[in-house]
């Protein structure tokens, strides 16, 4: 067995990168060794993959063996970082030209820390999104120093099958992930509270439901396909005394628009606070 890719850590998000790059055949099951944080997470882990590979606790021995590794998946929760930093078992190889590369999904912790704690690898931030479990994501990554041409392709290769990928400079990643990351939280907001209307108006929830998507998804597609500025997208469906000025109308008065600006804003307020 020739292992080189380690996941440190198997939750949602790193499930969804790992099933892409199997399915893809970008690493062999026999070459991935994924470690969680307890025995009885192993079986819960193994089961959302077709394909077994070796999955074992932070406990067993075997899991050291993830710190030889020339690539490394991070996706603990950022409170776990300081029990990972303890069970880091890699020094720097003054044999080997490049340092190994270490990607993290953590949110909110900056390059300096991880560079700080992992002073052996090479480190990467990406910053996903959950419609990656559909293969729509966006990722936004930004490179440590340390990284090479060829760790950068490859990073590019592990994120674009499920996301369309953006390199950026560190300082834009809180403003990034308050947009992409809890995007879709706003949106299913957003899209929830219109079925609710519709229902309230008389439809029945299935339809309102199934509305609300289709109108959604084809004011995108609009939006792309013509690309038109949202303004006159807007514009051309408010008909003078009409409906929809009507609603605009309304959904001015309430603040609307500044509570989507405010609501982005302290998102990536929050992410600069954590980190
Ligand atoms: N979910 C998202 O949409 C999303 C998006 C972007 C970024 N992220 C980032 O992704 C990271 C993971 O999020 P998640 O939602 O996937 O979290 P999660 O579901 O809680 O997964 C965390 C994983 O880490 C394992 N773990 C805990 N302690 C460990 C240790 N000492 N050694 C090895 N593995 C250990 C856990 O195993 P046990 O279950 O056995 O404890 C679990 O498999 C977070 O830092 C988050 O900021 C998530």
């Amino acid at each position: 067995m020739t292992l080189s890719l380690g996941v440190i850590g198997l939750g949602r998000m790193a499930q969804v990168i790992l099933h892409s790059l199997l399915e893809a055949d970008q690493f062999k099951s026999d070459e991935v060794l994924g470690v969680v944080g307890r025995p009885g997470s192993i079986k819960r882990a193994a089961e959302y993959f077709s394909t077994d590979f070796s999955i074992v606790d932070a406990q067993d021995p075997m899991s050291d063996r993830v710190w030889d590794l020339p690539v490394k998946l991070l996706a603990v929760k950022p409170q776990q970082l300081s029990q990972i930093k303890e069970n880091c078992t890699s020094s720097t190889n003054p044999e080997f030209a490049q340092k190994p590369l270490l990607i993290s999904i953590l949110a909110g912790v900056r390059l300096d820390r991880l560079q700080s704690l992992f002073p052996s690898h090479a480190c990467v931030r990406a910053v996903p999104n959950t419609p990656a479990l559909v293969s729509a994501g966006v990722t936004g990554l930004s490179w440590g120093d340390e990284v090479s041409v060829d760790q950068q392709r490859l990073v590019l290769e592990l994120f674009r099958p499920i996301s369309k990928v953006y390199e950026l400079p560190e300082e834009q990643l809180d403003a990034f992930l308050a947009l992409t990351s809890s995007g879709p939280a706003y949106l299913a907001l957003v899209s929830e509270a219109l079925a609710d209307g519709a229902v309230a108006a008389g439809l029945p929830r299935y339809l309102a439901n199934t509305l609300t998507h289709a109108t959604i998804e084809g004011t995108v597609q609009l939006l792309k396909e013509k690309e038109l500025h949202p303004g006159q997208l807007k514009d051309m469906v408010a008909s003078p005394a009409g409906t929809t000025i009507r609603a605009l109308r309304h959904l001015e008065k309430e603040g609307v628009r500044s509570a989507l600006i405010e609501a982005v804003v302290l998102a990536a307020t929050r992410s600069k606070e954590l980190s």
